[in-house]
């Protein structure tokens, strides 16, 4: 059996989730790690996880909130900037070292690899897009025509921030959950050992445990929250509840903004905005 190898994705930041993973592969003394992209926004150490994983050896691609910045650097968000909605990016954006900053601008959109004779595609979203969510159970046609166009044996692949480990038709497809922004109701930090004999793929899906505390500490210390605390408050919550809340805030905004006959705003009005963050996180409690 060859030596497993590590497979996160999705780290958004969140430095204790980060630092309980990384604690848990030098206990296990895992040395090979694949990081399938999104290791900014949301929480607040992007810069950290960022320059951790820079100065790693481990293979890296970008997500689509990397790509966020690249396309906020080239002008083309500029309609996010000032917006209320936008503000936990825009703060992340702003604190990013010029060297992450250089760094982002090098990583790839996805990447084709063998690994113990094993060939992987490693994307973000899917092959076709950084930011399309994969469902093997919900949407499996779509999810039969992305493995079927794809020539590698195994597909690696976050986002969804739902871990799965899936085989049909002689292929297999992972996604190791999300290791800052998970929705388990607290139950820790995921990622994923892949094993590979005889060129099949296996893969334990884990958990880490550790503080949400310290990582709500974090989010007041460091300006997130003041910065952003709709925002920060629904990934906060999320992380508690198990439940993407942070989609579902922006719905309940959606919802108000066809209440109030508000179309083709290329963002959330600012009133909306507050509104929905007050109204939805107070509605849950
Ligand atoms: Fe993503």
């Amino acid at each position: 059996m060859n030596e497993p190898i590590a497979v996160m994705a999705d780290i958004h930041g969140n430095l204790p989730a980060f630092l309980a993973i990384k604690e848990d592969l030098q206990k296990r003394g895992i040395e090979r790690v694949i990081v399938a992209g999104d290791m900014i926004s949301d929480c607040p150490d992007s810069d950290e996880v960022l320059t951790q994983v820079r100065l790693s050896d481990w293979i890296v691609i970008k997500g689509n909130r990397e790509q966020y910045f690249i396309d906020h650097c080239a002008g083309l968000l500029d309609h996010w900037t000032h917006a209320r909605q936008m503000s936990a990016l825009m703060w992340t954006f702003d604190k990013l070292s010029r060297k992450n900053r250089a760094y982002i601008r090098t990583l790839a959109d996805q990447k084709s690899i063998e690994i113990d004779g094993l060939s992987i595609r490693i994307t973000h979203g899917s092959p076709d897009s950084l930011s399309e969510l994969l469902y093997p159970d919900k949407e499996k046609e779509r999810f039969g025509e992305v493995m079927d166009s794809i020539e590698e044996k195994l597909l690696i692949c976050g986002h969804s921030h739902n871990q799965w480990f899936v085989e049909g038709k002689g292929k297999w497809a992972l996604n190791p959950g999300s290791a800052g922004v998970h929705f388990n109701k607290g139950e820790g930090a995921q990622y994923a050992l892949l094993r590979i004999s005889r060129e099949r793929p296996s893969a334990e899906l884990i958990s880490v445990p550790y503080s949400l505390k310290d990582l709500e500490k974090r989010f007041h210390e460091s300006g997130l929250y003041r910065a952003s605390p709709h925002w920060s408050r629904s990934i906060i919550e999320s992380l508690k509840e198990g439940e993407n809340l942070s989609l579902l805030m922006i719905d309940y905004a959606l919802n108000l903004m066809e209440k109030e006959g508000i179309k083709d705003a290329l963002t959330i009005p600012d009133h909306i905005w507050d509104r929905a963050g007050e109204e939805f996180l107070r509605n849950r409690g």
